[in-house]
């Protein structure tokens, strides 16, 4: 999360690093190293001073050169683990759908986004109405805590507890009825597959790429380890660092100065707001979690994909159960930083290797990645208030 401190830092990226050097490097250029290979090997940059800028080109010669069918068959056997995302669709079953309407109330001071508020239409004929007024929802069905304890005790006829906590070190409370985090096991998942985190952002993609600078980087909370890794990193590749840690573009808030389209209006104030937009100039973003935890896959690493960057990623070990194929660089798989910074700029060099990263969206190859989207915050009311009915409301069972 990008606005909640978490208690614990870090310390799990030292030894994730020394695990990732037991591990080879996983490549186009190793995967299919032969000639009989389908897909051809990457040919050093006719002209490597001049590195491309036009990604709709790339794109192009990308067609040319391998295109969909070819890049649908290759995936055509790609598994992931479905059981790291929970199933909402449930195959369309609508039995033990209990009352048909759910008033959910939001508690206290949140970071849940206020634009998150609305009456929701959901499947099997429910409505949802999820809110933070209590003008709107006076006998709601269930009270969402977050930052705050649920109640410790409920009677029978009292609005549900439910409890969420997204970050890496989730928690229950203990003294709620439903509780919501990031993983499959939780009674409802909320991944970060969604785009509602923010309420205002621009949504200016550049199609043109840097060619000076390959790399964006910006991290405010400087945990140690997380700055070792990109220090050691970034020291080998030509990048622009926006946030507090290791800057390198002259202080803060620099975004916008280089890339002035980004601002959403003149009184623009929020980082968040000119994110995506100033990340669409690189070709890559790095993101680093702030642990390496199962399944915990954060807007670090969707904000790059959405914003039409291919990410340089180091956290979740199953990161794969939540991307397209081919979507981001796993930097856990490189047996050492230099492998991976030169791996960066070969790809960074070479259109038609660099276009394949974007293979997926131009494609329609999701992996499990549509279903995480599927489970992110952007659909959770209308998942809480299906669970919340199907468990009868008010009257289900107290603790
Ligand atoms: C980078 O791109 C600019 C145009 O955006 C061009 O003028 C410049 O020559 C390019 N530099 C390199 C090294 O390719
Ligand atoms: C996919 O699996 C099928 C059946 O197991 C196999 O015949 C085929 O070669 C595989 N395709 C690829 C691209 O790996
Ligand atoms: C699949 O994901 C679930 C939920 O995270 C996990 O419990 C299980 O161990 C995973 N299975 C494999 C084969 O990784």
């Amino acid at each position: 999360m990008f606005i909640k401190i978490p208690s614990k830092p870090s310390h799990y990226l030292a030894p994730m690093l020394a695990f990732a050097a037991a591990v080879l490097l996983l490549s186009r250029f190793l995967e299919f190293p032969t000639p009989s290979s389908p897909f051809p090997t990457p040919s050093p940059n006719p002209n490597p001073n001049f590195p491309f800028i036009d990604l709709i080109a790339a794109y192009k010669s990308w067609d040319a050169e391998i295109g969909c069918p070819r890049f649908r068959d290759k995936y055509k056997n790609w598994t992931a683990n479905s059981s790291a995302v929970q199933d909402f669709d449930g195959g369309g079953e609508c039995d033990g759908i209990g009352t048909r309407h759910v008033s959910v109330l939001v508690k206290g001071w949140t970071w849940i986004p206020d634009n998150l508020d609305n009456l929701y239409s959901c499947r099997c004929g429910l409505s949802c109405l999820w809110t933070k007024s209590r003008a709107l929802a006076d006998r709601p069905d269930a009270l969402l805590f977050e930052n705050v304890m649920p109640p410790s005790t409920r009677r029978k006829g009292d609005p549900l507890r439910v409890y969420m906590d997204l970050e890496a070190s989730r928690k229950p409370s203990g003294f709620e009825d439903i509780f919501i985090g990031y993983h499959a096991k939780d009674d409802v998942q909320s991944t970060y597959a969604g785009s509602l985190f923010h309420n205002s952002r621009n949504y200016n993609i550049s199609p043109e790429k840097r060619n000076d600078t390959l790399v964006y980087w910006s991290s405010s909370r400087c945990l140690p380890e997380r700055n070792r890794l990109a220090k050691s990193f970034l020291s080998l590749i030509p990048h622009h660092s926006f946030g507090k840690c290791l800057n390198n573009v002259g202080g803060l808030d620099m975004a916008l100065a280089f890339y002035p389209e980004c601002a959403n209006r003149k009184s623009d104030i929020h980082w968040w707001d000119h994110l995506h937009c100033a990340m669409s100039h690189y070709k890559f973003v790095l993101a680093i979690e702030n642990t390496a935890t199962e399944s915990y896959v954060t807007e670090k690493l969707y904000y790059a994909l959405d914003s039409g960057s291919v990410p340089i990623y180091f956290g979740a070990p199953n990161v794969w159960d939540f991307v397209p194929p081919n979507s981001i660089i796993d930097g856990s798989k490189f047996s050492s930083i230099e492998e991976l910074s030169s791996y960066v700029k070969s790809v960074a060099n070479d259109p038609v290797a660099y276009a394949e990263f974007h293979a997926w969206r131009r494609c329609g190859v999701m992996g499990n990645y549509g279903k995480a989207r599927a489970a992110s915050l952007d659909t959770l009311p209308c998942r809480l208030c299906e669970f919340v009915s199907r468990k009868g409301g008010r009257n289900w069972r107290t603790l």
